[in-house]
């Protein structure tokens, strides 16, 4: 057998056809230089997991080990504690979502949740639908798994219902098979857009007239700054909707606990494939996070944490306003996230060295897309840094724009230095969120 190995590796031409999809997305790439300390990073969407207070995180692990040590240490169930099954109905009930116990499968993170339903319904060269921009990871997902990727159509309240009808229609006189729509309807990553209410109804019977599962990612969703978005799209749908939630936005990603709540048959196939996978989640974090969610404050923790994302959202917004007036962005009611939207000659993943040349980082916008779009868009977080920071950030940022829209001018007599103020992009801020 001859080797197709090449000089930097040698398995090379062995890999599965699937890892073709496996790219480094310019989220990770950015970690290793954004993690310096001079450099503001408005690039992760990183919790500010140092908003608990540490003794009740340390009081439950002590007394999970005390009470329950054995437990904690041994394999648990594929489905997940029973006892955090639980508690997580009442985080779901905050959604409107009423559930039952059985339906819950816990898993290591959301994210795991979203590769197991990818792994459970998509062959090569099935559709899933995803607004348009969207969580790079998830698609990092759907690529591995060999999916093709189609985008619809959002604005200033999420994604639009008769882009998505025209979507499905074109895509099935094209002998398409759209297996599920990904949607994060509520303060949604990157946008920060949120879908309305009527919106969600909407959707939902256009999925059901398709037969289309619709996949809603909530990590955000009780994390609102001006009062609790719209109820979940799975507290009107149980059957066409597999719901995913997480402890890491508002409580803390190191646990790794996430969940799915499914239709009975698909629940089924998903702790199989959970058991497959890891045989069991971690009953160490479970149990931890059970036991915190039986003795503390939980809902006043996570108050907590939306007066700490709430002032940093506003200093976002403020120094958006004070720096890079003429530029155009969302005005996100909740979650972490702001997409602002450059002058259309920029390229925002080519000014990105500049950028961290300049001290700051964001995530360049084509990281949302997979079909090479938002060049000239990009996703600022909010969560991590403190107010101060994320001012000198965006002034940071300002110097770095205003030099590009310079340089650009200096070689081209038609190139405009400031984008228009009424030359807005597709996301406009949504009108009610102040
Ligand atoms: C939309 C979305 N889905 C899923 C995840 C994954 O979260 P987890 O830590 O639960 O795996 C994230 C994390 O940033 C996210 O933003």
């Amino acid at each position: 057998m001859t080797s197709q190995g090449n000089n930097l590796d040698r398995w090379y031409g062995h890999y599965a056809d699937r890892t073709a999809g496996l790219s480094a997305s310019e989220v990770r790439a950015l970690f290793a230089v954004a993690s310096r300390p001079e450099v503001v990073s408005l690039a992760g969407g990183m919790p500010y997991v140092s908003a608990i207070p540490s003794d009740l995180i340390t009081g439950s692990m002590e007394r999970v080990m005390r009470d329950s040590g054995p437990a904690a240490l041994q394999y648990g169930s594929g489905q997940g504690v029973p006892a955090l099954r639980e508690h997580i109905l009442d985080v779901m009930a905050m959604e409107g979502i009423r559930a039952n116990v059985d339906d819950v499968v816990v898993t290591t993170g959301s994210q795991h949740a979203l590769e197991l339903v990818t792994k459970l319904f998509i062959n090569p060269g099935d559709v899933v639908l995803a607004e348009g921009p969207s969580y790079v990871t998830a698609m990092v997902v759907f690529r591995s798994f060999q999916a093709q990727v189609e985008h619809v159509e959002m604005d200033d309240l999420g994604l639009v219902p008769e882009a998505l009808r025209q979507r499905i229609a074109a895509l099935k006189a094209d002998g398409k098979r759209i297996k599920f729509l990904y949607t994060i309807p509520t303060f949604s990553n990157p946008a920060g857009v949120t879908l309305s209410w009527e919106r969600r109804l909407e959707i939902l019977e256009i999925a059901r007239s398709n037969d289309i599962l619709v996949l809603e990612d909530n990590p955000y969703g009780l994390l609102y700054f001006d009062g609790p978005p719209p109820q979940a799209m799975r507290s009107v749908e149980e059957d066409g909707v597999v719901y995913l939630g997480t402890f890491s936005k508002t409580l803390a990603p190191g646990f790794r606990v996430g969940w799915a709540l499914a239709p009975h048959a698909i629940r089924e196939k998903l702790i199989l494939a959970n058991e497959a996978a890891v045989l069991s989640p971690s009953s160490f974090t479970q149990m931890i996070i059970s036991d915190y969610l039986s003795q503390a404050d939980w809902r006043g923790q996570i108050g907590t944490f939306r007066d700490v994302y709430r002032e940093r959202r506003d200093a976002m917004l403020h120094a958006l306003e004070d720096y890079l007036p003429d530029l155009s962005w969302t005005k996100p009611a909740g979650g972490f996230y702001v997409w602002l939207t450059l002058p259309e000659n920029l390229d925002s993943k080519s000014m990105l060295p500049r950028a961290v040349r300049e001290l700051v980082a964001y995530t360049p916008g084509t990281a949302f897309y997979a079909d090479g779009s938002g060049r000239n868009k990009m996703r600022l977080a909010f969560c991590y840094p403190q107010p101060d920071f994320i001012r000198e950030g965006i002034r940071r940022l300002s110097t770095v724009i205003n030099g590009e829209l310079e340089l650009l001018t200096t070689f081209s007599q038609t190139a405009p230095l400031r984008v228009d103020r009424r030359q807005k992009n597709a996301i406009n801020p949504p009108a009610n969120l102040g």
